[in-house]
C-alpha cells in the first residue's frame, strides 16, 4: 500500500471554454454506449454493464442510486460522461464509477470538467470522501493522470486483481475536513 498524499485542490476548469456539464438525460443512453464502444479501451461487456446501470437509474429511481453527468460542446453533442454515486455501508463516501470522453474530444478539459463537477456535487451533498477504482495498465495512464490532476492520490494497489499483470489501483480524495 502506498500513499502519495492527496491534494485538497483540484485544477481550475480554465481550459474548459464552451463546455457544459449537466445531468444526463434518458435520451443520452445511446450516446453513452457509443462513447464507451469507441473509447479504445472499453468493450461490449463494459457498455452493457453501464447500460444496465443507466436503465436501472431511470426505471428504479432511488435516492442512493447512480448519478450521471453529461459534458457537451456548443452544439450540445455528448463529448463525455461520468457515473458516480454513494458507496454503500460507508459514511458519506462517494464513488466515481465510470468516466469516458470521446477520443476526438480528449485533451480539451472535458474529463477535468466532469470530475470537478462530480466532486462539487458530492460536496454539496455533504460528501466526505471519494474513491475511484482503476487499472494499472498503460491504457489507463491518461485516467490516472486525470485523477492526480484533480487532486486524487493513489492509495492502494492489489496486484493482478483484474487479471495477471493488471492490478487494481485505488485513488482517493477527501472532500471535506
Ligand atoms: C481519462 C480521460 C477521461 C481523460 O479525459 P480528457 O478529457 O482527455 O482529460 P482532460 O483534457 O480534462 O485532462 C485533464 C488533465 O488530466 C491529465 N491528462 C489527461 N489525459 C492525459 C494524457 N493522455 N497524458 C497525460 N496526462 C493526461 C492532465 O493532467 C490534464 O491536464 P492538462 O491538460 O492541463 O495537462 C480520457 O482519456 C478517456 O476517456 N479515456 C478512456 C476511458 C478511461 O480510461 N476512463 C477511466 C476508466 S477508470
Amino acid at each position: 500500500v502506498t500513499d502519495t498524499g492527496a491534494s485538497s485542490q483540484a485544477l481550475p476548469a480554465s481550459a474548459a471554454h464552451g463546455l457544459t456539464v449537466i445531468d444526463a438525460r434518458w435520451t443520452d443512453r445511446d450516446a453513452i454506449s457509443d462513447v464507451l464502444l469507441t473509447s479504445g479501451i472499453f468493450g461490449q461487456s463494459d457498455a452493457e454493464c453501464v447500460d444496465d446501470m443507466f436503465v436501472e437509474t431511470w426505471q428504479k429511481p432511488r435516492p442512493d442510486g447512480y448519478r450521471w453527468l453529461r459534458c457537451a460542446g456548443p452544439d450540445d453533442g455528448l463529448l463525455g460522461f461520468v457515473c458516480y454515486g454513494t458507496e454503500s455501508l460507508t459514511q458519506d463516501t462517494w464513488d466515481l464509477f465510470w468516466i469516458c470522453v470521446r477520443p476526438q474530444a480528449r485533451g480539451r478539459g472535458v474529463g477535468r470538467t466532469l470530475i470537478e463537477e462530480t466532486v462539487r456535487r458530492a460536496q454539496a451533498e455533504n460528501g466526505r470522501f471519494m474513491v475511484i477504482y482503476t487499472s494499472s495498465t498503460d491504457a489507463y495512464a491518461p485516467a490516472r493522470a486525470l485523477y492526480r490532476a484533480a487532486g486524487f492520490a493513489q492509495n492502494a494497489t492489489i496486484p493482478d486483481y483484474y487479471k495477471d499483470g493488471d492490478s487494481l489501483q485505488i485513488f482517493w480524495r477527501r472532500l471535506r475536513v
